[in-house]
C-alpha cells in the first residue's frame, strides 16, 4: 500500500537508444504491410466482422501512403449492447473489495511497464508523437493505475462507511495524450469499483487499444473494460444518451461537452475542456531560463496540449529586451519539426490538418500584430507546422481570447503585473498558468489573484505530475465535480458511500 511516482526513460544511455531503435524496426511500417483490423471489444467479445473499417495514417510518411493501422468501428447496436453488458456486470467486478482490484489494477501497471516500447511505438505511428513525449505519459498512467486504487484505502478509516461504484462509466478522451488520459479515466472508474466504456479519439484509437491490452492481459476482463471506437455523433445518440450510463469522463471542446449535456440534462459529467494557458515573464524574472521554459510550453507536440503555453504575457521591460527578442525566437527555431522516427527531431505531426481557430490564427494578423517568426512547414508536409511567433498582440484579439491546439504562440505587452493577470483571467479559462520571477512578494500576488487550476512559478506549464501537482482547471476549462485528476478525492465522484451496518 505504497505510492510512489513511476520514472522515465533515460535516452542519454546508450542500451536505452538501442531499446529506441527497435521501437522503429517493429513499428515503423512500409506501403505493403499487411495489417490486422484491430477490433471493437463488447461483451467479452472482439468483433471486426460487417464493421465499418477506417485505416490510420502514419503522417510522418504521408507521402508515401503508409498506414500505421487499421481499425472497426462500433455501430448503434454494438453500443447498446456495450451499455447492457457493463450494467450486468457479468464478471462481478463491482462486488469485489477495493482489495482486490486493487491488486488487478497492480497486474495492469506491471504489463504497462513492460510494454512501454509498445505504447511508445504505437503512438508514434498513428499520431506522430515523438518518442521522449509518449514514454512519460507511460509513466503517468503507471501513476494513474497505481495511485487511484491506492487512494481507495483512504476511505478505510471510517469504518462504519463503505463505497461501492455507481454502475457504468464511460470514458471519452482526446488524441493528444493517447496514452495517459485515456488510462486515467479508465483506472479512475475501475478503482472506483464500476464497469467502463471507452471511446476512444478516432485518430487515437489504436494507441488506446493497446493501452487496453493491457487492462485485458493483465486478467481484467473484457466485459469490464468494453471498447468501442465509433464517430462522435454516434456515440452521443447511443452511449451518451442511453441513461444506464452513470457518469462520462470527458477531455475535450467546450462543444462536445455541451452537447453531451444538452443530449442529456441529468448527465453526471466530470469534463476537461481545454484552455488558453499563458506564462507571464515580470522584469524579476531569469529571462534564460524563461525562455527555455516557455518554448517547453509552447511548442512541444506541436503545441497540443490541453496546458500549453500559448499566450506569452511580457512586463514592459522585458518586451523591449531586444535580446530576451532574439534569444525567444533561437530557441523557437532550434526545436526541429520532422518525421518522428528520425530521433534528431523533437516534434512531430498534427494529428489533424490546420483548420478552425490553428487555420485563423496563422492566416490572418490583426491590429498592430506581426510575425515574430512566420508559420511554416517541414518537409512540405501539411502535418508539420514548425513554431510560429506572433508579436505585438493586442487585448481582446481573436488570438487572445481563443484555444488554437497548435504551435503558435501569442505575445502581449502588460505595464505592470496587475495588468498581466488582468490579461490572462481576461480568457475567461482557467487551466494552467505560469509565472517566471524571482520575486516572492510578485510570485505571492499572482498566485492570489491569477485565476487557473495548475499554477507553475518558473517551470513550465506542462507535465503535471500525478499527486504532486494535480492537474486540472476552473472556468471554461472544467465542468463537473471532477476538476482535478490526480489526487485522493478524484474517485470519489463516481462511487456511491453507505453504512455498513445500521444499529436500531
Ligand atoms: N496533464 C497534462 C499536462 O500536465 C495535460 O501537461
Amino acid at each position: 500500500k505504497e505510492y510512489h511516482a513511476e520514472a522515465d526513460t533515460d535516452f542519454i544511455l546508450s542500451a536505452n537508444q538501442e531499446w529506441a531503435k527497435n521501437i522503429v524496426k517493429k513499428w515503423k511500417f512500409s506501403k505493403d504491410t499487411e495489417h490486422k483490423i484491430t477490433p471493437i471489444v463488447v461483451g467479452g467479445e472482439d468483433i471486426v466482422e460487417g464493421r465499418t473499417v477506417v485505416e490510420a495514417i502514419d503522417k510522418c510518411q504521408i507521402e508515401d501512403g503508409v498506414l500505421a493501422g487499421k481499425f472497426a468501428n462500433a455501430n448503434a447496436e454494438d453500443l447498446k449492447r456495450a451499455v447492457e453488458v457493463a450494467k450486468a456486470d457479468v464478471d462481478g467486478w463491482r462486488s469485489l473489495t477495493h482489495e482486490q482490484r486493487h491488486a488487478a489494477l497492480k497486474n495492469v501497471s506491471n504489463k504497462l511497464k513492460e510494454r512501454r516500447a509498445d505504447l511508445i511505438g504505437v503512438a508514434a505511428a498513428e499520431v506522430g508523437k515523438v518518442f521522449t513525449e509518449t514514454d512519460v505519459e507511460v509513466s503517468e498512467a503507471v501513476d494513474f493505475v497505481e495511485f487511484y486504487p491506492y487512494s481507495a484505502h483512504h476511505f478505510d478509516k471510517y469504518e462504519n462507511i463503505e463505497f461501492t461504484g455507481k454502475g457504468v462509466g464511460v470514458v471519452v478522451p482526446p488524441w493528444n495524450f493517447p496514452v495517459a488520459i485515456p488510462l486515467g479515466g479508465v483506472a479512475a472508474t475501475l478503482a472506483a469499483g464500476n464497469t467502463v466504456i471507452i471511446k476512444p479519439a478516432s485518430v487515437a484509437a489504436l494507441t488506446a487499444y493497446e493501452m487496453c491490452k493491457c487492462f485485458w492481459d493483465a486478467g481484467i476482463s473484457k466485459n469490464v473494460l468494453q471498447f468501442v471506437p465509433c464517430p462522435g455523433a454516434l456515440a452521443g445518440e447511443h452511449l451518451i444518451a442511453n441513461k444506464d450510463v452513470d457518469f462520462v469522463i470527458l477531455t475535450g471542446g467546450e462543444d462536445t461537452a455541451a452537447t453531451m449535456l444538452k443530449t442529456r440534462p441529468d448527465l453526471q459529467l466530470s469534463a476537461e475542456t481545454g484552455g488558453k494557458d499563458a506564462t507571464i515573464v515580470t522584469n524579476m524574472a531569469d529571462r534564460e531560463q524563461a525562455i527555455k521554459n516557455v518554448c517547453l510550453s509552447a511548442f512541444n507536440n506541436s503545441g497540443q496540449k490541453c496546458s500549453a503555453t500559448s499566450l506569452l504575457v511580457l512586463e514592459e521591460e522585458v518586451y523591449n529586451d531586444e535580446s530576451f527578442k532574439k534569444a525567444l525566437v533561437d530557441t523557437a527555431r532550434s526545436m526541429s519539426v520532422g518525421s518522428i522516427w528520425d530521433f534528431k527531431n523533437r516534434i512531430g505531426t498534427l494529428a489533424n490538418p490546420v483548420s478552425g481557430n490553428l487555420k485563423k490564427a496563422i492566416e490572418t494578423l490583426e491590429g498592430n500584430e506581426e510575425w515574430l517568426l512566420a508559420p511554416s512547414y517541414a518537409e512540405g508536409n501539411e502535418y508539420m507546422l514548425k513554431p510560429a511567433i506572433k508579436w505585438g498582440v493586442e487585448e481582446g484579439s481573436f488570438i487572445h481570447m481563443n484555444e488554437l491546439f497548435g504551435p503558435v504562440l501569442a505575445v502581449i505587452k502588460a505595464k505592470d503585473l496587475a495588468h498581466a493577470v488582468k490579461i490572462v483571467n481576461d480568457t475567461g479559462y482557467g487551466l494552467t498558468s505560469g509565472i517566471e520571477s524571482l520575486d516572492e512578494r510578485e510570485v505571492s500576488y499572482w498566485k492570489a489573484n491569477l485565476k487557473a487550476g495548475n499554477l507553475y512559478v518558473n517551470r513550465g506549464t506542462t507535465g503535471a505530475i500525478v499527486l504532486r501537482q494535480p492537474f486540472g482547471g476552473m472556468g471554461k476549462s472544467a465542468i463537473g465535480a471532477g476538476r482535478k485528476v490526480g489526487i485522493f478525492n478524484y474517485i470519489t465522484q463516481f462511487v456511491n458511500f453507505t453504512e455498513k451496518s445500521n444499529p436500531i
